[in-house]
């Protein structure tokens, strides 16, 4: 039955779509493409000692996210609204229990509350446009555009900007407001006016910026360096703990277990092969945040600061390497603008996944469902740059032992990370092997048999064991002594 069936039933609800299959596989590598690739994945692999860490993840991607990423796009296309409206859908066509559309609400309220953290980080990025542009404007008037960054200042300076930024409210909460402020802007401007032409324009910069400082990266730093770092794999470090850390990782690079790729598989016609489309997305996501290890660390190398820094890598390190670099002044400003584009297509996605819940489930316009997650976001987001000062000691998840030391921000990221993405994931799988029918399931894949069988089994059995397991144990430690 099903593939016409859902087709049509769909159709009905005149959902707004891709104008491209281009625009949906842009769209869609901008929304995996984003903090996670650029600050978040170097920063943990750095942290997770490298190699083993980088070779647990691909394996994670390949065997887990991909097959992951077909599924959401398939529930997203299949049901054709909103991904709670989706999951109900399917569940009514498989005859299972319309409760399974739960696990989209989880995938809505993790969309949400990672938009709050993420357009904080994304915040601070802001800040560091304007202090390197500021820069480089005052060395374009000297004529030094190969000149360090921030020559005028120490780099005792440098290093102090970021604690300064945490410090200061007000500028955090502005940084804040004008990244939420634009995200709101492309997404409620809606599907194709908004999302799909701001992808159209900012992937494609995002990708000469990453080769360009790549390059730049290789000719002045330490790649060689940075090559031993990230694929000389030590598997003494592969922990629990590391590759819980890696699997949320992958998920959250990808976008998968917030229903974002259900949100956008929404907007996808019938024609697209989605096999294909989950591969380029899955391959496209895992060059950029290897790309972005090789454009990191040879430049950390290179002025000997420490790989495994943490979150401030990015913010507080580099603009230390940028000082002591040829034409520090202009890459640094760069390096910030290619961030900001990448965090920007991810935020929108973010707030789509709400948004469009607001309007296939409460029935409210795009202009009213945009602002009222965008705005809420934008408020839970102030209590997360207050546990960078004020609320510093308020520890939310101390009941639980391994997010107990966490602040505001960082419980809100473990937890999501950890606990709901891995949780939505699992989900999913389930669904998707086992509860909605599977005739509907092998026509709305449009997979051949052969590709079918080893998709069926990683998303009927891999993903719900792997998942599972790097669950509990990463959860609970104490399990394996
Ligand atoms: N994938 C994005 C990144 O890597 C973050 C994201 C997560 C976006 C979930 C949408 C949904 O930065």
């Amino acid at each position: 039955m099903a593939a016409t069936e859902t087709a049509a039933m769909g159709s009905a609800t005149a959902q707004p779509g891709w104008s491209s299959r281009t625009a949906f596989v842009l769209a869609a590598i901008g929304a995996a493409v984003g903090l996670g690739n650029v600050w978040r994945f170097p920063t943990l692999a750095g942290e997770s000692g490298g190699g083993a860490f980088v070779i647990f993840y691909v394996a994670c991607v390949v065997l887990i996210g991909l097959p992951l990423i077909l599924s959401e796009v398939m529930i997203g296309r299949a049901g054709n609204t909103d991904a709670v409206g989706s999951i109900r859908k399917i569940s009514e066509l498989s005859g299972s229990n319309p409760r399974w559309k739960y696990f989209g609400v989880i995938g809505v309220v993790a969309a949400f509350l990672i938009l709050s953290f993420y357009s904080v980080v994304a915040g601070w990025v802001v800040y560091y446009i304007g202090v390197m542009g500021a820069d480089l404007v005052a060395n374009l008037g000297n004529g030094d555009l190969f000149g360090g960054a921030l020559q005028a200042e120490t780099t005792a300076q440098v290093q102090g900007r970021m604690g300064a930024l945490f410090e200061n409210v007000e500028l955090l909460i502005t940084m804040h407001l004008i990244f939420m402020g634009i995200t709101l802007w492309v997404v409620s401007r809606g599907v194709t006016e908004g999302i799909e032409k701001a992808a159209t324009y900012l992937m494609p910069t995002f990708f000469v910026l990453l080769i360009g400082i790549t390059i730049y990266g290789g000719i002045v730093g330490d790649m060689g360096e940075a090559l031993r770092f990230m694929f000389s794999p030590d598997f003494s470090k592969l922990t629990p703990q590391v590759m819980n850390t890696a699997l949320g990782q992958a998920f959250f690079s990808l976008s998968l277990g917030v229903a974002g790729l259900i949100t956008y598989g929404s907007y996808v016609s019938r024609d697209t092969p989605l096999g294909t489309t989950s591969g380029m997305i899955a391959f496209a996501d895992t060059a950029v945040a290897l790309i972005a290890g090789l454009m990191i660390f040879p430049i950390v190398f290179a002025v000997g600061l420490d790989p495994a820094a943490g979150p401030t890598l990015v913010f507080q390190s580099l603009p230390i390497a940028f000082q002591q670099m040829p034409a520090g002044s202009v890459v640094g400003f760069l390096f910030f603008v290619l961030i900001f584009f990448a965090a920007l297509t991810s935020s929108i996605s973010l707030l789509e996944v709400p948004t469009a819940w607001g309007i296939g489930e409460m029935g409210w316009s795009r202009r009213t469902s945009s602002l009222v997650f965008g705005g809420g976001a934008f408020v839970v987001g102030i209590a997360c740059l207050l546990s960078l000062n004020v609320w510093s000691d308020f520890k939310p998840l101390a009941f639980w032992p391994i997010f107990e030391d966490l602040a505001i921000m960082d419980a809100l990221d473990g937890f999501t990370g950890k606990v709901m993405l891995p949780l939505g994931a699992l989900l999913t799988s389930i669904f998707v092997g086992w509860i909605a029918d599977r005739k509907l399931v092998r026509a709305e894949s449009g997979l051949g048999s052969s590709m079918f069988g080893v998709w069926r089994f990683l998303i009927a059995w891999l993903c719900p064991i792997a998942v599972t397991l790097i669950l509990v144990f990463g959860l609970f430690p104490g399990l394996i002594g």
